[in-house]
């Protein structure tokens, strides 16, 4: 830590939750960056601390929660000005109660003001604090600057908000209705990106499979086609929902050569009962039959998702439903989760809580099963060539890159010919846990 005043003209952003908030750190650090701002190299050296919050389970709120109170120290020594937005202070007077617990933030807003930076900002510096619900007009990134990390992956936000209140998700009530991107701006916005560098676009949003759907209809199949004709080396997306994944998406995919094979598509829980109760319109039956239509289309295609344990009444029965469904998809990974009550939303009150020791033992169970399928599917690879962008050093051995195959796999193989942004062919020489051994074939 120094212990100099940081000059006046430094910012620091703490990002939490998925990617969503990723790219809307990206537009917050834009605005400041148009303001004549500059990244701070630490966060103890910064005069603005941003917090870009997520609330999606109550452990993601408490760890937010934490690391803003550590700014308070900080902003003493550097009288600088801490300020918090994103879906934890979206929520029904979340801000204002924070606002008043710690006295050292100036201002907190929700999910869709980042527009209003550089009035808080000019605000704070006045010494007065500021409060903004997320009522009125959305003004999301459209319009706004951003400032991306390094080639070659870049995120472009599609569609912002949801429409599908899911029982048990807070989303809804942080991020709004849905409302698309035009596809001028996104086309234009990959452009870009590709003038600078990047090779690989991720779009981004809560349900991409109902972009479009705002203005009568999804549009999502002809913006993958759009992108891929525009020559985008590589675009992935995230996330689909089961629900509106039609079949002109996967023809979309399998026809287009830019489109990575891979989707991750959330099925949440294998049992219908507890599905219907979760509210995601598709039974366990529907979601295998989208798993087959995918795999025949694309027989490589990499498939992931999110699984939600100990839901309201969930029984054995319906976990061994989850369980054996996993089986039947052999998803390339997955993430799980306990089930956490969020207020305002539907299951909040819904009766037949799971007991805690149950739903630890039923998420151990789910891991060790998806460990076990994930290694599968990683051992089936060992031999065969990848396509791989390198995106850096590995984290653990500076010998090494690190890059993902086309299906999504994480791969690292030993430094060779190629370089940082390069798409390189690797042989898969190892399986590990989460990710693959292999070595860079040279021409
Ligand atoms: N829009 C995405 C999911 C966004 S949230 C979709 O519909 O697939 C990411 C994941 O968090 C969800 O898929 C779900 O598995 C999990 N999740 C959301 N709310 C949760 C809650 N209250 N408790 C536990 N997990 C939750
Ligand atoms: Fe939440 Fe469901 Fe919307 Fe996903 S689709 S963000 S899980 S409400
Ligand atoms: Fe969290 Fe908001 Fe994303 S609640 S998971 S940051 S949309």
């Amino acid at each position: 830590m120094s212990d100099t005043f940081a000059p006046l003209g430094t910012y620091y952003i703490t990002t939490f939750g998925c990617q969503m908030n990723v790219r809307d750190s990206q537009t917050a650090a834009g605005v400041l960056e148009s303001l004549g701002y500059v990244k701070a190299d630490s966060i103890e050296d910064a005069a603005i601390l941003l917090y870009n919050t997520c609330c999606i389970r109550d452990l993601a709120e408490r760890k937010a929660l934490a690391a803003i109170g550590l700014s308070k120290a900080i902003k003493e020594k550097n009288h600088g000005i801490v300020g918090v937005f994103g879906c934890m202070t979206a929520q029904d007077g979340t801000a204002k109660d924070i606002m008043r617990r710690m006295p050292y933030i100036d201002f907190a807003i929700g999910t869709h003001q980042l527009n209003r930076l550089p009035d808080l900002i000019a605000a704070a510096k006045e010494k007065r604090r500021t409060t903004l619900s997320d009522e009125g007009d959305a003004m999301l990134d459209f319009p706004l600057p951003a400032s991306y990390n390094k080639p070659p992956l870049s995120y472009i936000n599609i569609i912002h908000g949801c429409n599908n209140f899911c029982a048990y998700c807070i989303v809804p009530y942080v991020r709004g209705r849905e409302k698309s991107k035009p596809m001028d701006l996104i086309l234009k916005e990959a452009e870009e990106l590709l003038n600078k560098g990047y090779q690989e676009i991720t779009l981004l949003g809560q349900n991409v499979n109902s972009y479009g759907n705002d203005w009568g209809k999804s549009h999502f199949a002809e913006l993958l086609r759009a992108l891929d004709r525009l020559g985008v080396p590589r675009i992935r997306f995230m996330t689909s929902h089961p629900k509106d994944l039609h079949d002109e998406v996967i023809e979309a995919m399998a026809e287009c050569s830019h489109v990575a094979k891979q989707i991750h598509l959330p099925v949440q829980s294998g049992s219908s009962r507890i599905l219907k109760l979760m509210n995601r319109k598709y039974t366990r039956e529907g979601y295998l039959t989208l798993v087959e239509k995918l795999r025949s289309a694309m027989p490589d295609v990499g498939i992931t998702t999110d699984l939600i344990v100990g839901f309201p009444t969930e029984t054995e029965e319906d976990f061994n439903d989850t369980l054996s469904l996993c089986h039947a998809v052999k998803y390339d990974a997955a993430f799980t989760f306990n089930f956490s009550k969020r207020k305002g939303t539907a299951a909040y009150n819904m009766e037949g809580e799971v007991e805690k020791d149950v739903m630890t033992r039923r998420i151990m169970t789910l891991i060790d099963t998806i460990k076990d399928l994930s290694h599968k599917t990683h051992a089936s690879l060992i031999g065969s060539e990848q396509l791989v962008l390198i995106e850096g050093e590995a984290t653990k051995d500076a010998a090494q890159y690190t890059g993902r195959i086309d299906r999504g796999i994480t791969v690292n193989f030993k430094k060779a010919s190629g370089k940082v942004g390069d798409f390189a062919r690797v042989r898969i020489t190892e399986a590990k846990a989460n990710t693959l051994l292999g070595e860079e074939i040279e021409e």
